[in-house]
């Protein structure tokens, strides 16, 4: 049975280097072919997870010192343009407080991407909005709500 990181493989695969050029900045494409800070974390401090309206999902898992970001991954079964705003996303938030990550715009990670197609602005919805999640569940266990 194939495993998360089987399918993302897959998906990677058929997207092939000429239909990428062109069409996403090399910034995504550096993000295709190199999605840093895919995976999971054991022992999460914080862990979201969302399901887009395309049918997509993300998860994000952050290891929290103190109220700062120390490390952080993602999982998705979504687009490679997902993959790479999740990659993006996580490496963007390592060493800021949960408050300033809390305040990245799905706009702010596009441009970070160096833009991302109209139709795909979505994806960097679902990837800030799985991290929002994440940081609720943390700041809610703090609270002991
Ligand atoms: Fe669904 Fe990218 S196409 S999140």
């Amino acid at each position: 049975m194939a495993n998360d990181f089987d399918r993302f493989e897959e998906g990677r695969r058929k997207q092939t280097a000429g239909e990428s050029q062109g069409v996403y900045s090399d910034t995504v494409v550096e993000r295709f072919y190199n999605p840093e800070n895919l995976g999971r974390l054991a022992d999460p401090d914080a862990y979201g997870i969302v399901h887009g309206w395309c049918g997509d999902t993300m998860e994000i898992y952050l290891r929290m010192t103190g109220d700062g970001i120390k490390e952080s991954r993602f999982m998705t079964d979504g687009c490679l343009l997902t993959a790479a705003c999740g990659s993006k996303l996580t490496t963007m938030i390592e060493g800021l407080s949960a408050q300033k990550a809390q305040e990245i715009t799905p706009q702010q990670l596009i441009e970070a991407l160096d833009g991302l197609p109209e139709e795909n602005a979505h994806c960097a919805k679902l990837a800030v909005d799985t991290l929002l999640k994440a940081i609720m569940s943390w700041s809610d266990e703090q609270s002991g709500a």
